[in-house]
C-alpha cells in the first residue's frame, strides 16, 4: 500500500489493534476489524525465522484480505535476515511492516532483538535504513519509551525515525525496566508527541472508550492502540467510534468469533482459543473461577459450547467488577 493511503487510513479510523502474541492470530484479526478496529499487525515474527524458511513463522503472517490494511511486525538483531524478512513481508501483500523495538522478553532482548535495541540508537537507525531500502512498502516502528527510566529517548528516536522515511512510531508508555508494571505513561507520551515530526500512536492501559478518546483528545496523537483493553470489552472499538451495537449480548460477540476461528483452525485448536477467549469475557462476572476452571477441563466441543452458552446467557452485564489489572495479562512481547 502507498503510504498516503495508508496515511488515509489512520484517519479515517485512528483505533488500531496492539499486536499480541498467541492472541491477535489470524481470526482473531478478521474478528476484531469486524467489530470496528482500525489498523491491525501480526503479532511479532522472527526475521531470522523468516530467512531460513520455518514453517510457524510463515503461518504466523497468515492474512485476509477483510484485515486490510494489514501489517507485519517483524523483530530481530540481524541486518541481513531483517532485509530478507521485509521483503518476504512485502512479497507476502502485507500493506506495511512494522518493526518491534519493545518487546522485553529476555530471550529475545540478550540477543540484541526487540526492546534492547532502545540502548543502541546508531544500530536502530542502521536497521530502519537497511529494512527501508529493501522493500516499497511503508514501515513503522513500535517502541517503549526507554530501556529504563533514566534513558528514556524516545523524543530521538522519533527525529531518527522522520529522516529514515519511517511512516509512523507507536509508544507504548513504559519503560523496558517496567515490564508490565505500573501505568502507561501518558504524560512523555504527550510530551513526544508535541515534537515528534512523524505520527505517534499512543498505547498503554486503554481499557475504557470515554478514557481513550479523553487521552486522544488531550495527547493529541494520531491514533491509539488498544491491546489487553478489547479482551475484557469487546465492544471498545464500536464504543470509540460511536457505533456501538443497541444491545451488548456476549453470546452474539462468541458466536461471531467462533465462525472466524472455525474458518481457521482444526477443532484441537479451534478449543484452545474459544476457551481462552469466552474466559477473558467471563472475568469480573460473577462465579467466573468456576468457569474458566469447568470450561477447560471439557474436551468435547458440544460440552464446551453448551457451558460457555449456559453461562453468558445468564450474565447481566451491567454486573462486571473492574479486571483492568488482571495479572494473567501483565506480560507480553511488546
Ligand atoms: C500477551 C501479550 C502479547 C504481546 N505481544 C506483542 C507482540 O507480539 N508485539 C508487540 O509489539 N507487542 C506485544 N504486546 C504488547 C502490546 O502490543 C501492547 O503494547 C501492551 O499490551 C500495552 O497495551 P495495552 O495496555 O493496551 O494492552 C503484547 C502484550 C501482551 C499482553
Amino acid at each position: 500500500m502507498k503510504e498516503e493511503t495508508l496515511l488515509k487510513e489512520l484517519r479515517k479510523n485512528p483505533f488500531f489493534l496492539a499486536p499480541m502474541a498467541g492472541i491477535t492470530d489470524c481470526p482473531f484479526r478478521s474478528f476484531m476489524r469486524k467489530r470496528g478496529c482500525g489498523i491491525v499487525t501480526t503479532e511479532l515474527v522472527s526475521a531470522k525465522s523468516l530467512q531460513i524458511g520455518n514453517e510457524r513463522s510463515y503461518q504466523l503472517m497468515s492474512f485476509t484480505k477483510d484485515q486490510k490494511p494489514v501489517g507485519i511486525q517483524l523483530f530481530g538483531e540481524e541486518l541481513e535476515a531483517l532485509a530478507v524478512a521485509a521483503q518476504v513481508v512485502e512479497q507476502k501483500g502485507a500493506d506495511f511492516i512494522d518493526l518491534n523495538f519493545g518487546c522485553p522478553v529476555p530471550k529475545i532482548v540478550k540477543k540484541g532483538a526487540g526492546s534492547a535495541v532502545l540502548k543502541d540508537l546508531c544500530f536502530l537507525q542502521k536497521i530502519l535504513r537497511t529494512v527501508k531500502s529493501s522493500v516499497s512498502i511503508p514501515v513503522s516502528i513500535k517502541v517503549r519509551t526507554g530501556w529504563d527510566q533514566h534513558s528514556r529517548n524516545t523524543h530521538e528516536i522519533a527525529k531518527i525515525a522522520y529522516n529514515e522515511g519511517i511512516i509512523w512510531m507507536t509508544i507504548h508508555g513504559r519503560t523496558r525496566a517496567q515490564a508490565y508494571s505500573g501505568q502507561a505513561d501518558w504524560p512523555y507520551i504527550t510530551e513526544v508527541k508535541k515534537q515528534s515530526p512523524i505520527p505517534i500512536i499512543g498505547n498503554g492501559d486503554l481499557t475504557r472508550a470515554e478514557q481513550v478518546l479523553r487521552l486522544k483528545r488531550e495527547s493529541h496523537c494520531d491514533g491509539m492502540m488498544i491491546g489487553r483493553g478489547c479482551l475484557k470489552n469487546p465492544w471498545i472499538f464500536q464504543e470509540v467510534n460511536n457505533s456501538v451495537e443497541s444491545e451488548k449480548f456476549y453470546m452474539k460477540v462468541l458466536d461471531q468469533l467462533k465462525y472466524y476461528l472455525e474458518n481457521f483452525y482444526d477443532e484441537k485448536m479451534f478449543l484452545l482459543q474459544y476457551k481462552k477467549f469466552s474466559t477473558w469475557y467471563s472475568s469480573g462476572y460473577p462465579e467466573s473461577a468456576h468457569f474458566r476452571k469447568t470450561v477447560f477441563q471439557k474436551r468435547e466441543k458440544k460440552e464446551v459450547l453448551d457451558l460457555v452458552e449456559d453461562y453468558f446467557s445468564k450474565i447481566d452485564f451491567k454486573t462486571k467488577q473492574d479486571t483492568a489489572y488482571e495479572p494473567s495479562l501483565m506480560q507480553g512481547h511488546g
